[in-house]
């Protein structure tokens, strides 16, 4: 038999997410202190309006059929409440959560161990799904399917296929790169959502949340002014509200005001449009050596000595969102704003508006 079980913490060891400090990526300094101020049911989470009233249809219906909630797909940039939702909604279900990632399962192998170990309506969580490789991807699909997954025992002339029954469960996959999932993949989820860039004033909720519990006051104008130069996103909100809470410590303050927030947004290097130091850098290639474009993402990446992926990832989606940035068939434009941003005359002959 070439069965085995596979112990479950190697792959949360795996699941770990790098620890990198770009955008809404997360840092290892985000891990540790988000794990007190992630909101743990659905009333403590904050935005996603639509969504929200949504999954508690979903939640509810399913827990009065007495069955798992159907498969969920969440999609959208780091940082913005995906891990979060999972272990919602595994709350809500009243069921237990597994956690692994696509890249830490290597082999179809891996999963054998993690699926026959679930129990009726537990959660079996992937982050990054769109990392997994195919072979693993295609054991999944029987398994999403009827609960079923065919493995081969022995080998050679001996070799057989086993169907295995596994108990019902809900597969929770989370990626920042809709785009890169398979269509059988993605057409195996019941019930997709997008989550969005949060506004200020849901942002600012979020930090006067994160403030009670770390135990330090904000006056309503700073945690307005943090919200705006968190480019939508809660992790980059709490970071920062992390840090200006270091200023105030030494400053001896017992709260943080407006005069304190901007100081220390200024030693941060987050500008009033609330870009960082990376998004001025991208623009800046884009304004400086290319005339405001049209560039394609490798000529950036390139320039930027940064990864494409991480690119896409990370600093776009709010650049795009914010109107800084356009994306059209020809290439990358940096717009009207952008150039406005760092006080440059629109050049007159821009062919921006030729490519909606
Ligand atoms: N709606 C929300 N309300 C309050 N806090 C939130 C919300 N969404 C996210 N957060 C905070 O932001 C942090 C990051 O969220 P989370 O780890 O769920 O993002 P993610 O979408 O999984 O990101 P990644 O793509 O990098 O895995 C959480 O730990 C939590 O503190
Ligand atoms: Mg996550």
């Amino acid at each position: 038999m070439s069965i085995t079980s596979f112990p479950m913490e190697d792959n949360r060891k795996k699941a770990i997410p790098p620890n990198t400090n770009v955008a809404g990526q997360e840092t290892e300094d985000d891990a540790i202190f988000n794990i007190s101020l992630r909101p743990r049911v659905l009333r403590e989470f904050v935005g996603q309006a639509e969504l929200i009233s949504n999954i508690k249809v979903v939640i509810t219906a399913a827990k009065q059929r007495k069955e798992p909630l159907e498969h969920v797909l969440l999609n959208g940039p780091p940082g913005l409440g995906k891990t979060c939702l999972a272990h919602i909604i595994t709350h809500e279900m009243g069921s237990k959560i597994t956690a692994t990632s696509g890249p830490a399962i290597e082999r179809a192998g891996d999963l054998i161990g993690i699926l026959t170990n679930l129990e009726k309506n537990d959660v079996l969580f992937i982050d990054e799904i769109h990392r997994l490789s195919k072979v693993v991807e295609e054991f999944l699909y029987p398994a999403m399917e009827n609960f079923q997954i065919d493995f081969v025992i022995d080998k050679g002339p001996y070799a057989r296929t086993i169907k295995f029954n596994l108990k019902p469960f809900t597969l929770v996959g989370a990626t920042t790169r809709s785009g890169l999932l398979s269509s059988p993949l993605r057409g195996r989820f019941g019930i997709l959502y997008h989550l969005d860039f949060y506004s200020p004033q849901e942002l600012s909720s979020i930090i006067q949340n994160s403030s009670k519990q770390l135990g330090i006051k904000v006056e309503a104008e700073a945690s307005l002014e943090i919200a705006k130069r968190s480019r939508g996103t809660p992790r980059i909100a709490n970071r920062l509200l992390r840090r200006i809470r270091d200023y105030a410590q030494v400053d001896k303050k017992d709260k943080i005001e407006l005069q304190l927030t901007n100081q220390a947004m200024l030693a941060l290097g987050i500008d009033r449009g609330g870009l960082d130091e990376f998004d001025r850098k991208f623009l800046k290639v884009m304004l400086d050596n290319y005339n405001g474009g049209p560039v394609g993402i490798d000529a950036l990446a390139a320039n930027l000595n940064e990864d494409a992926g991480t690119i896409i990832d990370t600093i776009e989606p709010y650049l795009l969102k914010a109107g800084y940035l356009k994306r059209t068939s020809r290439g990358r434009f940096a717009t009207a704003l952008a150039f406005k941003h760092f006080g440059l005359p629109y050049p007159k002959d821009s062919q921006q508006e030729l490519f909606e």
